[in-house]
């Protein structure tokens, strides 16, 4: 991901042009383990209305869809959303090809939950502030966002951008109480050691 492109990681043909190049080595295949048990640790009501940003392939939107929650998967990348749509079949999720930083616009307080995953490692480190701004936004009161943030070891420019325990204090703590924060031991293979499994809730 980190190889000399045309286009800024801001912009969605930065991201497009690994979708057309196949070069997508951050997807696994399978939803996180760590996201998995904690929002089976949370015991939702199905209405639960839940949010994906930046969700790629869409790994964990076909599993919350596939428990009954209505998710919203956002990408502003063409190659995502188009393969999230051909797979939908009759499961609760509506696929949105946009940034999502303009979501604030017209989904204000529009979910219960905000599930990340290496969305905000892919962000520039500029736009940290103005995530948790928008995640907050799109929050009902008392929304959570659950998140898996990627303390990658990659020190070169990203993305991926690393994600350190002080990085979450600094730009979430303002937004959201940080009810929990762990270092999860099912993390994949190739991450172990290098997430944090975080409940933030909607200040
Ligand atoms: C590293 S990938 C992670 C995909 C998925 N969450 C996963 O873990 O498999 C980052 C994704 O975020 C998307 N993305 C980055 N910035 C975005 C933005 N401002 N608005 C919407 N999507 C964005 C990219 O297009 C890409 O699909």
């Amino acid at each position: 991901m980190t190889k000399e492109r045309k286009h800024s990681p801001r912009d969605a043909d930065f991201w497009q042009a690994i979708y057309d190049e196949g070069d997508t080595g951050w997807d696994k295949g399978e939803p996180a383990p760590p996201l998995v048990r904690a929002i089976n640790a949370l015991k939702l009501p199905t209405d639960t209305r839940i949010l994906v940003p930046g969700c790629g392939f869409g790994h964990e939107v076909f599993h919350l869809a596939s428990q009954g929650f209505q998710v919203t998967a956002v990408d502003f990348a063409e190659g995502a959303i188009s393969a999230i749509r051909a797979r939908t079949g009759d499961l609760p999720i509506t696929a949105l090809l946009r940034d999502l930083f303009s979501l604030d616009q017209d989904h204000t307080a529009s979910f219960d939950i905000v599930l990340e995953h290496t969305c905000f490692c892919a962000i520039p480190p500029e736009m940290r502030d103005a995530y948790a701004q928008v995640t907050r936004a799109v929050l009902t009161d008392n929304g959570r966002l659950i998140g898996l943030f990627y303390e990658t070891d990659n020190d070169e420019d990203g993305p991926p951008h690393k994600t350190t325990q002080a990085d979450i204090d600094q730009h979430f703590s303002e937004h959201f109480e940080i009810v929990r924060l762990e270092r999860p031991n099912d993390s994949f293979e190739n991450r172990q050691g290098q997430e944090w499994l975080t409940e933030l809730r909607k200040r």
